[in-house]
């Protein structure tokens, strides 16, 4: 089947790789020329594993370019383009996604089918069937659950698939079966439902991801209150299945492009709904999430006393590891929330430095990790890279001026540590941890933690 895909941003363009790789041919469409320059030349314009490779097997069926009228012989178009938090408001800025409906109308056709996959507030789904109508195209909403650091893998083999369509609309169902077809031959579960519960399906996806870090953080806020561990307490409330252990990783709280501005989005949509009660909580939700980053410069000052002058490494910049990503990054705000408390903060990360940079340039960056580590009174594990997980304790203590680390992601072996000489500070993790039974629960690294599935 000919696909378009509106839109090669890090759903977008998995998406049109991913198509590919799924037999069908693709035209990817993008206004930003380097990033349709770059897929062109079968390079992912921003770092996501095993990406290039799926452009570059799948080249003979992938066409990018920034010309819209090349939508003109696909029969289905994803819409796969931005919605961002609007500068003025909590509410996702929609712009992106009526300018690409408004840009490929000329080019629809009876018969043709408009996918929405962007995230956005529920009803907006329904706006834009009203202008597809009028071509004698159909709309369906598709929402997209795709992780960034695992993107390809999302897009083959989703955990499921929603429809959501015009009431008796069975053509759109037919033209989405054929676009997934080897994923519904596999028995993916896969749910047909009207517009707007497909469109809240997204929403509250994220919205009960976020709560549930947010959840395991606020227990971390007791946790230190009172001397317990969240770890521990995470471990022991994932063993019930009701609950589960994934997205129990308490620490410096999510970022990135999705989960903070869509838990704002939805709670705005919601009073413009009528029913701003319904989403209050979230509001609590993004407050606790926030805390955790100020807790990390308060941990520090109480270790060091004031910052000022003082060397602090940042390990990690990146909203999460394996991605370059750091819209919304905790890491980058702590980064800048210790320089701008006088901290001399130097920060580094595998992959993320150039887009840190292009955010925040009054951070000093180092590519390599014991150049950030040299002479430091303090490490900060920002951002749970493998590489970070697994350094040494021993040979880092011989970097640094001071062993004292904050592991604001609760990965590290905190014995190791201790038994070569460091100081550290977990979030939400008592002073004084130490596993003597050799039965207690081993502590899950909370990157495996999130790979595995939650089987509630
Ligand atoms: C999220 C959702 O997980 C996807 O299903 C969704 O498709 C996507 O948003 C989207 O809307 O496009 P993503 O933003 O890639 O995916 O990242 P997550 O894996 O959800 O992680 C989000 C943040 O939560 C990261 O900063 C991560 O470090 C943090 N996190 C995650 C925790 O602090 N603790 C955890 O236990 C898990």
């Amino acid at each position: 089947m000919r696909i378009s895909v509106i839109g090669c941003g890090y759903l977008g363009a998995v998406h049109a790789a991913g198509m590919a790789e799924l037999g069908h041919d693709v035209v990817g469409i993008d206004v930003d020329p380097a990033k349709v320059a770059a897929l062109a030349r079968a390079e992912a314009p921003f770092h996501e594993p095993g990406l290039t490779e799926l452009l570059r097997a799948n080249r003979a069926r992938l066409l990018f370019t920034t010309d819209i009228a090349a939508a003109r012989d696909a029969r289905v178009h994803f819409i796969a383009v931005g919605t961002p938090q609007s500068a003025d408001s909590d509410a996702a800025d929609t712009r992106y996604v009526d300018a690409a409906v408004e840009a490929l109308l000329p080019y629809l056709r009876p018969g043709h089918l408009v996918v929405g996959k962007s995230t956005v507030p529920v009803g907006t789904a329904e706006r834009l069937a009203v202008s597809v109508a009028s071509t004698g195209a159909r709309l369906a909403w598709n929402p997209e659950f795709l992780r960034e650091g695992r993107a390809v893998a999302d897009t083959i083999t989703p955990d499921r698939l929603v429809y959501g369509v015009a009431e008796g609309d069975a053509v759109s169902v037919a033209a989405l079966d054929e676009v997934y077809e080897s994923i519904v031959a596999r028995q993916t579960p896969r749910i047909v439902t009207d517009l707007a519960t497909a469109q809240l399906v997204k929403s509250a996806a994220n919205a009960f991801l976020a709560t549930k870090i947010s959840f395991i953080n606020a227990m971390a806020e007791i946790a230190e209150a009172v001397g317990a561990d969240v770890v521990q307490l995470a471990d022991a409330l994932g063993h019930d299945a009701r609950i589960g252990r994934a997205f129990l990783g308490a620490g410096l709280g999510f970022g990135g492009g999705c989960l903070p501005k869509d838990i704002r989005a939805f709670r705005a949509r919601a009073g413009e709904l009528g029913v701003p009660d319904a989403l209050g909580f979230l509001a609590d939700v993004d407050s606790i999430n926030l805390r955790r980053r100020t807790r990390v410069a308060d941990v520090l000052e109480q270790e060091l006393g004031p910052l000022i002058g003082r060397r602090i490494a940042v390990l990690g910049l990146a909203f999460k590891p394996d991605s370059d990503d750091v819209r919304d990054s905790p890491a980058l705000a702590v980064a800048a929330m210790l320089r701008d408390r006088g901290g001399d903060v130097v920060a580094t990360d595998p992959v993320a430095i150039p887009t840190a940079r292009a955010r925040d340039p009054f951070i000093t960056y180092r590519s390599n990790t014991d150049d950030a580590l040299r002479d430091a009174d303090a490490v900060v594990i920002a951002t749970e890279w493998a590489q970070f997980r697994a350094l040494d304790p021993v040979a880092t203590g011989q970097m640094v001026a001071n062993r004292l680390v904050v592991d604001a992601r609760n990965v590290l072996d905190v014995d190791a540590w201790r038994s070569a000489g460091w100081i550290v500070r977990g979030l939400g993790r008592a002073h004084a941890l130490r596993v003597e039974d050799p039965r207690a629960v081993q502590h899950e690294p909370e990157g495996a933690a999130e790979r595995e599935p939650d089987h509630v």
